[in-house]
Parts: C-alpha cells; sequence; structure tokens
C-alpha cells in the first residue's frame, strides 16, 4: 500500500478509502496451508485426536528446543495456563499484576479465588514498575504475576530481588513475548513458569492454544497432570484437575506456522520500520520503541495518543475502512 502523504489523500476528506474491504483488526494471514493439510490428513489416518498425541509431543519440543527451555506443557489457551500455573504453584489471597494488561491476567487469578492487586506500570516501558510494588505487599501477598507487554521484557532483576525479600513467588505472562528476549536470553525461563498464547492473532499461533514454559520437574510434570483432569497415570486423581489440553489440530497449526516464524517476524519488522519511518516526529503522537539490541516478534506497532486525538484517529481509520477497537488502555 502506497503511504498517503497529502491531506487530500484522506478518506475523511473525500478520497478513496486505502481498503475496499474492511480490514478487521488482528485478521490472521494463511501461512503453510499446504503443510498443515497434510499434517491433518495424519491425524485422520492416525485417529489420534487429542491426549498427548505425537503433534503435540513435536510441538511441545519443538518450543523447548527453539526457547532453551527444559519444560514446555502446552494448554488449551494462556488463559487457562495462567490458571494452571497459579494453581500448581498454590497460590492464595494477593497477587500483584500490572493495571495495564489484558483482562485475561486478572481473571485466570479470579479462577483461583485469587485477588488481583492492580500495580502502576512505568509509563516508558508499559511494564510493572518495580519501585510501585512494594507499597502494596500485604501478609496476604504470595506472588507476583509480570507481564511482558508487547514482548518488551519486564525488569527482570528487580522483580527476582524484590520476590526474593518478600518471600514472593514470581511468575510471568508471556503472551506477547514468543521468541523475544532479556539482556539476549529468550523469554520463558525466568520465574517459576512463563505462559505464552498461541491464538490466532498471534505471531506462533495453533488457532488457540498456549504453553507453560518452566525449569522446575515437579512444576512441569504436576501442570501436565492437571491439564489432564488432574489424572496421575493410572486410575488416580492427583489434584483438582482442569481439562486444559491442546487438540492435534491446534499443535499441527502450531508446528506449522513455527517453520514460517522467521518470515513472519521480518515481515513484522519490515511493517515496524515503515511505521517508525513515517510517525516520527509527527505532532501528538509517539511510536513506541523496541530496544535494537534484543530480539523481538514485532508482533505489535504501538502508538500512544492523547484521549482527544485517539478517538480522532479511530475515526479516520474508519473511514479508510481499517476497523479498529480500544484493546486494552489506561485512563
Ligand atoms: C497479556 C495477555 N495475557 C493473556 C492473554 C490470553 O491469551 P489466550 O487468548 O491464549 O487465552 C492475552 C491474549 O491476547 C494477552 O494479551
Amino acid at each position: 500500500m502506497v503511504p498517503k502523504k497529502q491531506v487530500k489523500d484522506l478518506a475523511i476528506f473525500g478520497a478513496e478509502p486505502a481498503f475496499r474491504e474492511p480490514l478487521h483488526v488482528g485478521k490472521p494471514g494463511i501461512i503453510g496451508r499446504e503443510r498443515f493439510l497434510e499434517r491433518l490428513d495424519d491425524i485422520f489416518e492416525r485417529r489420534w485426536y487429542t491426549n498427548d498425541g505425537p503433534y503435540l509431543r513435536d510441538f511441545e519440543g519443538a518450543i523447548a528446543a527453539k526457547l532453551g527451555v527444559v519444560h514446555c506443557v502446552a494448554v488449551s489457551n494462556a488463559t487457562l495456563g495462567l490458571t494452571l500455573l497459579a494453581g500448581a504453584l498454590e497460590l492464595s489471597g494477593e497477587v500483584i499484576i500490572p493495571s495495564f494488561t489484558f483482562a485475561a491476567t486478572p481473571h485466570a487469578l479470579q479462577w483461583q479465588k485469587i485477588t488481583p492487586v492492580f500495580c502502576d506500570v512505568d509509563p516508558k516501558t508499559h511494564n510493572l514498575d518495580p519501585e510501585k510494588i512494594s507499597k502494596l505487599i500485604t501478609p496476604r501477598t504470595s506472588a507476583i504475576l509480570a507481564v511482558h507487554l508487547w514482548g518488551r521484557s519486564c525488569n527482570i532483576e528487580a522483580l527476582q530481588e524484590i520476590a526474593r525479600r518478600h518471600k514472593l513467588g514470581l511468575f510471568f505472562d508471556a503472551a506477547h513475548a514468543f521468541a523475544c528476549t532479556h539482556k539476549s536470553v529468550y523469554i520463558g525461563g525466568f520465574g517459576a513458569g512463563e505462559v505464552f498464547s498461541f491464538h490466532a492473532t498471534k505471531l506462533i499461533h495453533s488457532f488457540e492454544g498456549g504453553v507453560i514454559t518452566t525449569k522446575d520437574n515437579e512444576l512441569a510434570e504436576k501442570l501436565r497432570s492437571m491439564r489432564n483432569f488432574g489424572f496421575n497415570g493410572s486410575d488416580g486423581v492427583a489434584y483438582a484437575g482442569m481439562n486444559a489440553k491442546m487438540t492435534e489440530i491446534s499443535a499441527a497449526m502450531g508446528l506449522t506456522s513455527l517453520e514460517y516464524m522467521d518470515e513472519l517476524i521480518a515481515s513484522n519488522y519490515e511493517n515496524y520500520c515503515t511505521y517508525r519511518k513515517y510517525l516520527t516526529g509527527v505532532s501528538g503522537l509517539q511510536l513506541i520503541e523496541y530496544d535494537d539490541q534484543e530480539k523481538n516478534n514485532y508482533q505489535f506497532i504501538v502508538i500512544e495518543f492523547n484521549d482527544q486525538l485517539a478517538g480522532e484517529h479511530q475515526k479516520r481509520l474508519d473511514r479508510q475502512s481499517i476497523a479498529s477497537i480500544p484493546w486494552f488502555y489506561s485512563k
């Protein structure tokens, strides 16, 4: 698409909209269709649709290898992944989370009867501000659940230090952060565990899905049991489990999209550079920049506006047939 460079090119002033068909928010691409359909055939041939199947095992292995983590437990989505992880860590009372995140972060805690306590984020990084955490800690606080928003890693060292000093658990919502690094180390091995989302709108997707990664052998074992009704291998039930299994179809899609990851990131990076080129220096808005020293998946291109401009901008996008919704935002 050729960028519109003059005011008269804008649809709001009567020019043609940029898109004939409405462009939906988070419209997924079609990647690896042939490869996926081959795998789908294979699933039908084998008649193994779910329950720890071969595609699931391959997918978990591929993710663990990519991130350099010991354990990867695939689940049906990241919301259930976070819910399971909070349960497996036996957290209770209150857990501190950032005030700027998707609804799934607090909801996962609420399903475990844990009260989410919202902490301010640093306006520069959009991540939990470690300096604001201490005053929220009470005798009921059991952990910190930090979010690597937009795939930009939290101040992990500062969070680890607070958790150590106050004897709190620490785990991460890494829904956005697949293939992103912190100090050149892939996100996935920090805290007690990290949870990634592979929802259809994410970089790597399995239609719906997610994984929990951890270095802890016992925790991984417990999570595998808990995602499968709490079964302990035989007839017995070891934990209050749930059904949070990933199906073979999802794992096959996940494996397929993983094969295209480098291409996807390169294309996202190109888009990011285009936005950066055209938006840098435009008054009234600010593009959130990624650290060139770290790997990012560039899945999110984030622009900050003031309230008045955000409404105005939404109107302009609408006229160009580009759908937009407030995803999550601060007031
Ligand atoms: C920060 C964050 N956490 C959790 C989730 C939940 O992921 P899922 O849709 O896989 O349940 C999302 C979804 O986009 C998210 O943005």
